[in-house]
């Protein structure tokens, strides 16, 4: 086995061994099968291609301090990805042959499971497009269900350090009515220039506002986004944001060690009043945000150098319910034997 460089993989693709694939074909799904190509061959004029039918979940495997191997809520990833499917018309993939899926993935790639402590993770990848031809507006008759794993390390490589963040008035993700509550590719195309240009001014991330009114925190591209003042957790409430469900825990978390909760929407001036910001997800965990730069009104929120410490008391519980190391008491992780 190659040695791999745990401590500092990035958050990007990395070979493994094999992949897992089912097919949806005359009405129904076929059978699991492992591959070890990297590739797919698809027919051109797969609706994936032309349409935009395409859905995707993250998830990741965590190798605990016991050795023992977890997934996070598994089962909310499995809902929200036929939420999605349903959205945009495609074949919606049965729970069971979605877990099915992710087992095999991570069993016959357990070797690029990340040890514990190295801050980094097995990162699944289910995928599902529409492969069957359409020239015309229509879904798809055939899908492809594939599940990937990857080792990946922080998504920002400030880590659990503050990021500083561009605010953006002039590009939406979603529409007010369309798919931002879901996990489809077209919300992320559509997030790929103003994502770049903040990158490229210097930001690790994009803050959206609400599509309809530009008046209300919507989230980051890749995160949902949280502000903490006054003993509460605020997170925006939008139709146009991902159900992320490292947020909800978080949620759940912060009523837990005594916070008040509110989830509504979070008017743009709001910003200035919270003493800890950040941005959470599978991929960023919780990032916390250090500072919030307007591109339009060139406005500077200023938030501290350091984490604060009720996200800091956050993470480290998300983390240790993850890791097996704190009390799982809301039943949050399932155990892949043997591995
Ligand atoms: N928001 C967007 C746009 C995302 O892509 C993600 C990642 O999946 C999230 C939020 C966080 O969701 P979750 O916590 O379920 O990973
Ligand atoms: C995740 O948090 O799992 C994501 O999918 C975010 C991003 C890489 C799109």
């Amino acid at each position: 086995m190659e040695n791999i460089d745990w401590k500092n993989l990035p958050f990007g693709y990395f070979k493994t061994d094999y992949n897992v694939r089912c097919y949806y074909r005359n009405g129904k799904w076929g059978e699991l099968e492992a591959c070890s190509s990297e590739y797919i061959s698809i027919h051109m004029a797969a609706t994936a291609l032309h349409y935009g039918q395409e859905a995707f979940e993250g998830m990741k495997a965590y190798r605990g301090k016991d050795g023992k191997v977890r997934l996070f809520r598994w089962v909310d990833n499995a809902r929200r990805f036929q939420d999605s499917a349903n959205g945009i018309m495609m074949a919606p993939v049965p729970e069971e042959l979605f877990f099915a899926a992710i087992e095999k993935a991570v069993r016959m790639n357990a070797r690029f499971i990340p040890p514990y402590g190295m801050g980094a993770s097995l990162y699944i990848r289910p995928l599902l497009i529409g492969s069957g031809p359409q020239v015309g507006v229509r879904p798809a008759t055939e899908y492809l269900f594939m599940v990937f794993v990857t080792p990946v390390g922080p998504y920002f490589k400030e880590g659990f350090n503050p990021v500083n963040v561009e605010l953006v008035h002039d590009y939406d993700r979603a529409a007010p009515q369309g798919t931002g509550h879901i996990k489809v590719g077209g919300n992320y195309a559509a997030s790929l220039v103003p994502a770049s240009r903040a990158a490229a001014e210097g930001y690790s991330s994009v803050l959206f506002l609400d599509a309809k009114e530009k008046k209300y925190i919507d989230e980051a591209g890749p995160a949902n986004f949280f502000g903490i003042k006054n003993n509460t957790y605020v997170t925006p409430k939008s139709h146009t944001i991902l159900p992320s469900i490292t947020n909800k825990s978080i949620e759940t978390i912060a009523t837990d060690i005594g916070l008040k909760v509110e989830r509504r929407p979070v008017p743009l001036d709001e910003l200035e009043t919270f003493e800890e910001v950040g941005a959470c997800g599978t991929a960023a965990i919780i990032s916390p945000i250090g500072k919030i730069v307007d591109r339009e009104t060139k406005k500077v929120y200023q938030y501290g150098e350091q984490s604060g410490p009720i996200s800091t008391k956050i993470y480290q519980t998300l983390r240790g319910i993850q890791e097996g190391e704190v009390k799982d008491i809301h039943d949050w992780t399932t155990v892949i034997e043997g591995i």
